[in-house]
């Protein structure tokens, strides 16, 4: 019952069967595991040193590594021949990471490259900080720790792409965006056997990680810009709100930190509106560069103007317009949206309303009276006029053994007037949907880039993980979506805003599925 304050992954989960995993095999090892082991790190110690002098002295001569010091950077070129890229970091948990998820889209499409799709991030492993403070972490700083959490999540087999879960698929058949995955990206750019880190030999394990730890450490730009291979945009929210047509590029933004922010944290910064496709388009130093590097794409309105990115119209771009509509709204993949339908028509069988009750987590914890009182509120009013009992679907972070003395533990008392219906992790529709979902392997079925194919049938073979991670939370939504009966959520809540969007974009009505759910509707 442990699940709105937490995203896609349980770490605790994957941990316990991993490290369960690793016990088994530890009686198996030999001495020489540990005398190679040891040896293997001197090797790495030694070959770091070798590496890394040469690349220090240049940067002091210049901010531009030339590629001639890295020969093994060259794949830049040769590997994928005119195809160019866009890299971004993304933050926090999956809310935040889905809406620049679309804004990653959108700067692709603008600047006709191939988007690199991004894993989905542990919940909150990577923090922006505060834009309107003027306090945020550099683009630099927040590339070089999503790199760390995707080593990671590649390294303890959790690895999961967003397009796993959020269906692209007509996004890209339009042709207004290419995509390639990340892993298959870094198998081309860094010349690695990412299958490699999907190993159950430990030494190809740790070796692998090594090797994209520098690969990581190069591609966020650590070392400044590589000649025709990476541009590293030093813009953030600080500095800079991306437009796009239509205004006089490099104009003040209407939002600027006040003189007692300005004294108070020594800034000199000053906002400007600059246009993305002049700035990094054609005609830019950018342009012809093989991989463009964005830090967050994070942006939210903030007083009367936005916080990073402000397109929400391209007028005189009709591909451009057609793209901002179609990522309005991006649906789950059908394998999820299908279980959530499930559900609904097969277990609940009835018009239900859904409460979302987030009631632990963070501010939630002080806002019982609150949540309860709408869900009250909303109860006695289908009381007035509905049949009974009233079906309701649950999702709540509290767990059922604490639902005594709370207006919840009322309701399940109550089963003359109410029936309750949740999903746990470990409910049979939960695993059945994982592992269709790991079948699916949505996320490296989308490849545009030739060459590609063969990373990605290795990495298909190698990486495809045995247990998927939980996707409960994702099918809570879906089912609540169905709820003909209406909807009550926690305010404030990034899931009751996800709900709130699906219900309005119609997602459990609208698409192709295998079960009927019209007779739900009142
Ligand atoms: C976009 O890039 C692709 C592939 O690099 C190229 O074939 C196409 O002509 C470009 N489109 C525009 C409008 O520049
Ligand atoms: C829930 O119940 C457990 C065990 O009964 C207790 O330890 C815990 O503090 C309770 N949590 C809340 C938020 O009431
Ligand atoms: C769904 O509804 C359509 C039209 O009402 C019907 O023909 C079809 O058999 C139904 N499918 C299922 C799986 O119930």
């Amino acid at each position: 019952m442990f699940r709105l304050n937490r995203t896609i992954a349980t770490p605790k989960l994957w941990n316990k069967r991993k490290s369960q995993q690793q016990q088994q095999q530890q009686p198996r090892r030999s001495p020489f595991f540990f005398l190679s082991l040891f040896l293997l790190s001197i090797l790495f110690f030694f070959f770091l040193t070798y590496t890394f002098i040469p690349k220090s002295l240049f940067s002091n001569s210049s901010k531009t590594i030339n590629e001639a010091l890295y020969p093994q950077y060259t794949h830049c070129k040769t590997q994928i021949p005119g195809e160019k890229f866009l890299w971004y970091a993304p933050h926090s948990g999956f809310s935040n990471q889905l809406s620049e998820f679309k804004n990653a889209i959108l700067m692709a499409g603008i600047l006709n490259r191939t988007l690199i799709v991004p894993p989905i991030l542990d919940h909150h492993a990577v923090a922006l900080g505060s834009c309107p403070k003027f306090r945020v972490q550099s683009p630099k700083e927040i590339r070089l720790s999503v790199w760390d959490n995707v080593i990671e999540l590649l390294r303890s087999g959790r690895y999961v792409s967003m397009a796993d879960i959020i269906d692209i698929s007509a996004l890209l058949s339009s042709s207004l965006v290419r995509a390639i995955d990340f892993r298959v990206f870094m198998s081309l750019w860094c010349g690695l056997n990412m299958d490699l880190a999907c190993s159950y030999e430990l030494n190809a394990r740790l070796s692998m990680v090594d090797s994209l730890k520098q690969c990581g450490s190069l591609l966020s730009g650590n070392d400044g810009n590589i000649d025709q291979c990476l541009f590293a945009v030093d813009e953030d929210c600080r500095t800079t709100v991306w437009m796009y047509q239509n205004e006089v590029n490099g104009a003040l933004d209407s939002f600027q930190p006040d003189e007692q922010l300005k004294k108070k944290r020594k800034i000199s910064y000053v906002r400007r509106r600059r246009d993305v496709y002049k700035t990094l388009g054609p005609g830019s130093e950018a342009e012809s560069v093989t991989v463009l590097a964005f830090g967050s794409l994070f942006t939210a309105p903030y007083k009367g103007s936005e916080l990073y990115i402000d397109i929400q119209k391209a007028p005189g771009d009709p591909r451009i317009k057609s793209l901002i509509k179609k990522i309005e709204f991006l649906s789950f993949v059908p394998e999820i949206i299908n279980s959530g339908k499930e559900l609904a028509v097969q277990t609940i069988k009835a018009p239900f309303l859904c409460a979302q009750l987030r009631l632990l987590d963070g501010q939630f914890k002080n806002h019982w009276k609150a949540t309860f009182l709408g869900l009250k509120q909303k109860l006695d009013s289908l009381r007035q006029t509905g049949s009974r009992p009233i079906h309701i679907f649950v999702m709540t972070d509290l767990p059922q053994g604490n639902w005594t003395g709370t207006y919840l533990g009322a309701l399940a008392r109550d089963s003359a007037n109410f029936r309750l219906y949740f999903l746990r992790e470990g409910d049979l529709l939960v695993t059945k949907t994982e592992k269709k979902l790991a079948l699916a392997g949505h996320g490296l079925r989308f490849e545009s880039v030739p060459g590609s194919m063969v990373a990605v049938a290795k990495l298909e073979k190698h990486c495809s993980p045995d247990i998927f991670p939980d996707v409960l939370l994702y099918i809570e939504e879906t089912v609540c979506s169905c709820a003909s009966l209406g909807f009550v959520g926690t305010a404030g809540s990034t899931i009751e805003e996800s709900i709130e969007a699906m219900r309005k974009f119609g997602t459990c009505y609208n698409s192709n599925s295998d079960s009927n759910v019209t007779y739900i509707r009142l």
